[in-house]
């Protein structure tokens, strides 16, 4: 991981851990704030970074961060629910349906969603207006417009008798993992009130690279590695983009996407550099 990740994702775990310091003691706080521990928090950086972009100090911009690991991190749990991908690892560790119980967690998904919304109204993040300029951003990147949406498509088309096309495959892609990741990449200018039109840019390839090769390591990855199970999307006889382009023609269009999502940031200069450093890492990451 970029030494600025690693940064950022100690920030970002201990303001979740700030966060969720008054729930009441039990399996419900417990199973949260598992799974609130480990991964990349890669869109806590795109947060963070986009942050910084638009002159906007890290302690603003550090509740949203949170919000977006806290909605992704229940969007994980959910993913991996039996009746979702049925998955006993995530980040090295038993799923939390499997470390406690289905019923705690679906409940601790659905805690930490809204623990999301809250971390979104602090007004450590700026004035009422910018709050309500995040809040139904967020919410159409992450509900039934968005996430929820893409995982419905995603579920749907496992089931489905004709498998998806490349067109469906990238519309799936877009709402299950590009509108949150635009979200975060946009957040920075969001807060400011300024125009996010180049991070959107940035970002909607970026979300595609890193879709694609979330679908590399799947057949590539090395399970100790990626601390999660591979080989389960061919085995539930999903469409991806790797058994749709195949693998060396899936990476190219994984390199491409880099390469227009760093170009999309030359409005910001050398000031992006960050970001276009952590879209190169999206696409050589082992994990
Ligand atoms: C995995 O996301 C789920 C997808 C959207 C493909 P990440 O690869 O960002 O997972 P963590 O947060 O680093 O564990
Ligand atoms: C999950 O996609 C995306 C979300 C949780 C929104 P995947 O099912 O491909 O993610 P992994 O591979 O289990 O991390
Ligand atoms: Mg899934
Ligand atoms: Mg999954
Ligand atoms: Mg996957």
């Amino acid at each position: 991981m970029l030494p600025r990740m690693e940064e950022i994702k100690q920030q970002v775990e201990a303001a979740l851990d700030t966060a969720m310091s008054d729930l009441p003691a039990g399996d419900l706080a417990d199973a949260m704030r598992y799974a609130c521990v480990g991964g990349k928090k890669m869109r806590a950086f795109l947060v963070m970074e986009s942050a910084r972009l638009h002159g906007v100090a890290d302690e603003a911009a550090l509740p949203v961060a949170a919000a977006v690991e806290a909605l992704h991190a229940y969007s994980l749990v959910h993913d991996d629910l039996p009746a979702m991908d049925n998955d006993d690892l995530r980040r090295g560790m038993p799923t939390v349906h499997i470390q406690w119980s289905e019923a705690t967690a679906i409940l601790a998904g659905d805690a930490l969603q809204t623990l999301a919304f809250r971390l979104l109204s602090d007004p450590a993040i700026g004035d009422a207006e910018a709050r309500l300029r995040l809040i139904p951003a967020f919410a159409r990147a992450v509900g039934g417009n968005g996430m929820v949406h893409g995982q419905m498509l995603d579920i749907a088309a496992e089931q489905a008798t004709t498998p998806l096309d490349l067109a469906g495959i990238k519309r799936m892609q877009a709402a299950k993992t590009g509108a949150l990741i635009i979200f975060a990449a946009e957040a920075g200018a969001l807060i400011a009130g300024d125009d996010g039109e180049a991070l959107r840019d940035y970002a909607a390839n970026l979300g595609l690279a890193f879709q694609i090769h979330d679908d590399v390591l799947d057949v590539t990855g090395d399970e100790e590695t990626i601390g999660k199970r591979v080989g389960k999307d061919a085995q539930a006889g999903k469409a991806t983009f790797v058994s749709l382009l195949g693998l060396e023609t899936a990476r190219s269009r994984a390199a491409e996407l880099t390469e227009r999502a760093v170009s999309a940031l030359s409005p910001y200069g050398d000031k992006a550099d960050n970001l276009r450093e952590l879209a190169r890492f999206v696409i050589d990451r082992q994990s």
